[in-house]
């Protein structure tokens, strides 16, 4: 029998999207086959106890978990609220099984190194290259992005600038910096209004939607502003795109990159929010989409000219908005959502590519690359 594969299923983290990341890493680790795979669930929180960026609840959280010394409650307020029974349930699981990095990832005596990382992070320190930077100076072989396209995707306006420089509608908009904003509020109202309402606000460097909000009118700009600045300390004020909502993932190499068929996704609420992305009740995701041929075929190659604008690898999946000829790209996912039920792995379902197969092929692909 061939050895099998060690890896290290990052999950958690210190992002906003903490909790949905546990859920995405219990999910591949449970999808790996046993038989070839010894997937080991780790958290980089445990690294981060001197971080002092984090709050000093998180840091007594990072502390815990780094000398094992203690639960901590891993699910907050909104999760409870917002959050399916059985999401909440796979969270718990996977706070349960997790070890601190500070072992896995550099093991001490007696203890196995893994021979490549899936990284199920979210947001900062995760899905922006820093972490991937890491991984890089100990000589890892990961799954997904490097450190430029990371770090370029999760800047919501570095990834607009190259995307239009590669020929790609991107929404207009002005970005407001927290210092900025303290100094002359009045700015950002100026700012709207030269964008024109409604304005769509959300924060540079984020996911799953947190800090986003849909303003119709002006009165309602300075909560939404605010809002943005409590996850990054640049917000995005961009022209508010009605139409078809539109996302296609890609995966693949640099010679066998290819495009999964096109989702569409319907919601009730204002737009595809935090709670309309995880609950199912909350919205529709179609696949394919209900658009012709060649409209899929369009936003296909939207989606792979954007995974390659930004040099992206393994996979990506590239949001956009859709009204009359108009195809928009929102932003680029370097880690999009990983379970079984997520946009992409639902896509590559359809195109006939099982939920553990694609796994397996991603850890493959990293590990083809990095020469092992
Ligand atoms: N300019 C815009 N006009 C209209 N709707 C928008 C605009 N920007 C974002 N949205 C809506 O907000 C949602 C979240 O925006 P976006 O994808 O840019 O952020 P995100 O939080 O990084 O998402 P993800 O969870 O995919 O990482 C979109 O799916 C869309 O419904
Ligand atoms: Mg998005």
């Amino acid at each position: 029998m061939t050895k099998r594969i060690r890896v290290g299923v990052l999950a958690g983290g210190a992002s906003a999207e903490r909790q949905i990341s546990l859920a995405t890493g219990l999910q591949i680790a449970e999808h790996l086959p046993k038989a070839r795979y010894d997937v080991v669930l780790m958290d980089p929180l445990a690294l981060m106890a001197g971080n002092r960026h984090l709050s000093a609840e998180q840091r007594a959280h990072a502390k815990a978990l780094a000398d094992r010394s203690g639960r901590v409650d891993p699910l907050t307020e909104r999760d409870r609220r917002e959050l399916p029974a059985e999401f909440l349930r796979q969270i718990e699981r996977a706070a349960e099984a997790l070890v601190p990095v500070t072992s896995a990832i550099v093991p001490s005596a007696g203890e196995a190194p893994i021979d490549v990382a899936f990284i199920a992070l979210h947001g900062p320190w995760g899905e922006d290259g820093t972490l991937q930077g890491l991984l890089e100076i100990l000589g890892i072989p990961y799954v997904g992005s490097g450190v430029l396209a990371s770090a370029l995707a999760m800047d919501k306006v570095m990834a607009k600038r190259i995307l239009a420089e590669a020929g790609l509608d991107v929404p207009r908009g002005a970005v407001v910096t927290r210092a900025g904003h303290a100094r002359s509020p009045a700015a950002a109202g100026e700012a709207a209004r030269a964008v024109g309402y409604p304005v769509f606000v959300k924060p540079v460097r984020q996911g799953s939607s947190l800090g986003a909000t849909l303003v119709e009118r002006p009165d309602g700009l300075a909560a939404a502003v605010d809002d943005a600045l409590a996850y990054d300390d640049r917000a995005l004020i961009e022209e508010r795109l009605a139409g078809t909502e539109l996302t296609v993932g890609v995966v693949g190499g640099d010679d066998d990159l290819f495009a999964l068929p096109v989702i569409e996704i319907v919601t009730e609420r204002t737009f595809f929010d935090y709670k309309a992305k995880y609950d199912p009740s909350a919205s529709q995701e179609i696949c394919p989409a209900r658009v012709p041929d060649d409209v899929a075929r369009r936003a296909q190659d939207v989606a792979l000219e954007a995974h390659r604008a930004l040099g992206c690898a393994d996979l990506s999946r590239t949001d956009m908005i859709l009204r009359g000829a108009r195809m928009t790209v929102l932003e680029v996912n370097t880690i999009p959502g990983m379970t079984a039920n997520s946009l992409l792995p639902k896509s590559a379902r359809v195109a006939g590519v099982p939920f553990a197969e694609l796994l397996e092929r991603l850890i493959r692909s990293a590990m083809d690359r990095t020469g092992r």
